[in-house]
């Protein structure tokens, strides 16, 4: 509600279906969590039917000067799973049937590509860059890639491939709040976002994304409070804060 009236005085309204990180639609995509049987699932044209419906009904009643968006995994990054050249035809499908725009992610809570597994690939930043180019090829929706962008320069060099129109931007938002103001008056570089560990192997190991999810939760709980983020905020702090409040439930990230 409030966003959509932020949205509003901004000069534009919008929905983003959210098909990617193992929500449901998510799981309906993915052959690795979908068993079903019937037109729901076994083929991806089945699979990705209650996208596609769930789109098609929210056009019908919004029309078309309203914004519809879809967030879209490029792959779950799970074996069997939903992967690049599935994600492509749904792209392709949704992009033919006049969706506004396709942010790209990837992974899901059991596999949380989307907060980074390797440190390699967090080096590189921008962790869905290769995929841009395969779904511009096959769409013409407005894309947006989202995951590992830092610096400036990153942001800039991928845009300025062409493959892509924009770039979404999440932990650096909660270090540095004013960041697009930073870097519209050029005192803006990059941010550090090291990886929030105990250092402690088997915790890091077993709920490192959920911490850092929880590390992050935090700083913006900081900002919602009108204090400024803590860079130096300690992960064991939010691990026990986390255990305090949800039990071993919140640093687990699948089902069981
Ligand atoms: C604290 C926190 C909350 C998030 N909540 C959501 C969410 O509600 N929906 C979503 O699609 N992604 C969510 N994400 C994932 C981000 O949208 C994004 O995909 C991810 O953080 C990678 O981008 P980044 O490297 O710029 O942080 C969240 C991430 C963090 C750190």
């Amino acid at each position: 509600m409030q966003t959509a009236k932020i949205a509003e005085q901004a000069g534009f309204s919008g929905v983003q279906i959210h098909a990617a990180h193992g929500y449901l639609i998510s799981q309906f995509l993915s052959p690795h969590h979908n068993r079903r049987q019937d037109q729901w699932g076994g083929s991806l044209e089945n699979r990705m039917r209650f996208l596609l419906e769930t789109y098609t009904a929210i056009r019908a009643a919004v029309g078309k000067d309203f914004l519809v968006g879809v967030k879209l995994n490029s792959a779950d990054f799970q074996k069997g799973g939903f992967d690049e050249s599935e994600s492509v035809q749904v792209v392709q499908k949704l992009s033919e049937m006049g969706i506004d725009f396709i942010e790209v992610s990837g992974g899901n809570y059991e596999s949380p590509h989307m907060l980074a597994a390797k440190d390699s690939t967090r080096k590189r930043e921008a962790f869905f860059i290769d995929y841009a180019e395969k779904a511009r090829a096959v769409s013409q929706a407005p894309l947006i890639i989202t995951g590992g962008f830092r610096s400036q320069n990153a942001m800039e060099d991928a845009l300025s491939s062409g493959h892509l129109d924009l770039v979404g931007v999440a932990r650096p938002f909660a270090l540095v709040p004013d960041l697009a103001n930073k870097m519209q008056n050029g005192t803006y570089q990059t941010v550090q976002t090291d990886r929030i560990q105990t250092g402690v192997a088997l915790v890091d190991k077993k709920a490192g994304a959920m911490l850092e999810m929880n590390w992050y939760m935090t700083q913006m709980d900081l900002i919602g409070q009108g204090k400024q983020p803590d860079p130096k905020l300690s992960a064991w702090k939010v691990l026990l804060k986390t255990l305090w409040e949800n039990g071993k439930a919140g640093l687990s990230t699948g089902r069981a």
